[in-house]
């Protein structure tokens, strides 16, 4: 049985208080709280009034006994209220994880909540209802070959307050496979270690899939593979438990308000690129004219950095996708999956052009890193390095801002969109 301690002591309050005409501390206590092994914030509904909460337990906790509650209030409220969760086993694994949707939150405050008999009191926000003030948020991919690595890369984003964090896929390595459900611990430590801020505010994440979430990595290499709800969770079996969006089939769009959407999308891992995914892709983008920023999210580069530009599903990517991103207005497409950074040039009808789409990223939160290919000699390469790093995007009105940091906090790139 693979099983870490019941409780554990993550949080520690050091509360020092000054006495008048004392030059040193003179009290000094240290608190000891409890914490979940694992707690994870997303949405699957609008983040403006809204919030999915997810924390796990061990099996002889005693949570488990209990019908499980969530305890929440607004900041500055005397009540606290409570929602009941839904409670699932976490696959291959004896812990239970514990499910909260709460709706109808009020846009731009700061929510305390308690998650089970757990005694550490956390924080969310909900998403601004404008984009008056700077809204700021962290993306990338490919987030853990080793714990270190990404709670590093973790660290270095954390620098910059996001409010969130957008992860597009290969995020614990587990191949879907039960033997490696110590590497999914491992990602959830890192998050308990590194994205909760010293207020306590617990930093949303919103993900999508990767080759390395599936059993196969990508749909065609299963002769079994049809496009059900059975199939997929078979296949990939922590992504479709774990993660509430983007949820069955495995792609799907987070609309902020009327000023930014998510759109997340599978590169062939649980379905194919082409056919109902891209008349999807279509629909979705072409309803979204009227949106300020409408972002892909996506795991394998249709202009990759370091694998083949010929590569199959690359070119299904620039095949089916690319044309949609250029009719509907889309400034930045953000691509995973090759282990380095890269930033395109402006790309349109497969050429370089001022009003084209930007392609950022190639997914390296907390991987090994790999060669790139010459920006010199790639018509479509602006900048290319094989480190790890972190996006920081900034939107404030309709511009957007990108500061590329890495993990040991340098910036490497900087990137400004009117
Ligand atoms: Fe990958």
């Amino acid at each position: 049985m693979f099983r870490s301690s019941v409780f554990r002591v993550a949080g520690v309050a050091l509360a020092v208080v000054m006495g008048i005409g004392v030059s040193g501390p003179v009290q000094a206590e240290v608190e000891a709280q409890q914490e979940p092994p694992g707690l994870l914030l997303t949405w699957q509904r609008d983040p403006l009034t809204t919030m999915t909460i997810d924390w796990q337990t061990e099996p002889d906790h005693p949570e488990e006994t209990a019908a499980p509650v969530l305890r929440f209030k607004r900041v500055g409220d005397a009540r606290w209220q409570q929602a009941d969760a839904q409670s699932f086993a976490f696959p291959f694994s004896d812990r239970i994880v514990h499910r909260v949707e709460l709706t109808g939150l009020e846009p731009g405050r700061a929510y305390r909540f308690r998650v089970g008999g757990f005694q550490r009191a956390y924080q969310f926000q909900t998403m601004p209802p404008d984009l008056n003030e700077p809204l700021v948020f962290a993306v990338g991919g490919d987030t853990r070959h080793r714990q270190s690595w990404m709670e590093r890369t973790n660290r270095a984003a954390m620098q910059y307050d996001p409010q969130f964090i957008v992860w597009g896929g290969d995020l614990a390595y587990a191949d879907g496979r039960a033997d490696r459900l110590d590497r999914w611990y491992e990602w959830f430590e890192a998050n308990m270690n590194t994205l909760i801020t010293d207020q306590g505010r617990v930093v949303p994440v919103v993900v999508g899939i990767g080759n390395h979430e599936v059993q196969g990595g990508y749909y065609y290499n299963r002769d079994d593979f049809e496009p059900t709800d059975a199939w997929r969770e078979r296949r990939a079996p922590y992504f479709f438990s774990l993660f509430a969006f983007p949820g069955h089939p495995g792609y799907g769009v987070l609309d902020f308000g009327d000023y930014l959407s998510l759109v997340i999308g599978d590169t062939d891992h649980t379905n194919p690129v082409e056919g109902p995914q891209t008349e999807w892709m279509q629909r979705t983008l072409s309803r979204r004219q009227g949106v300020t920023h409408v972002f892909p999210v996506y795991h394998v580069p249709g202009y990759p950095s370091h694998r083949s530009y010929d590569g199959a599903v690359s070119q299904r990517v620039r095949e089916h996708w690319v044309p949609l991103f250029e009719q509907y207005g889309v400034r930045v497409a953000f691509e995973n999956h090759d282990h380095t950074y890269k930033r395109t040039v402006p790309i349109r009808d497969g050429d370089v052009a001022e009003d084209g789409v930007v392609y950022l990223g190639d997914g390296a939160w907390g991987v090994g890193t790999r060669s790139v290919h010459s920006v010199e000699d790639t018509w479509y390469l602006a900048h290319a390095e094989g480190t790890r790093h972190a996006i920081i995007v900034t939107l404030h009105g309709d511009r957007q801002h990108y500061l590329v940091v890495r993990e040991q906090g340098d910036v490497i790139d900087e990137l400004e969109l009117p």
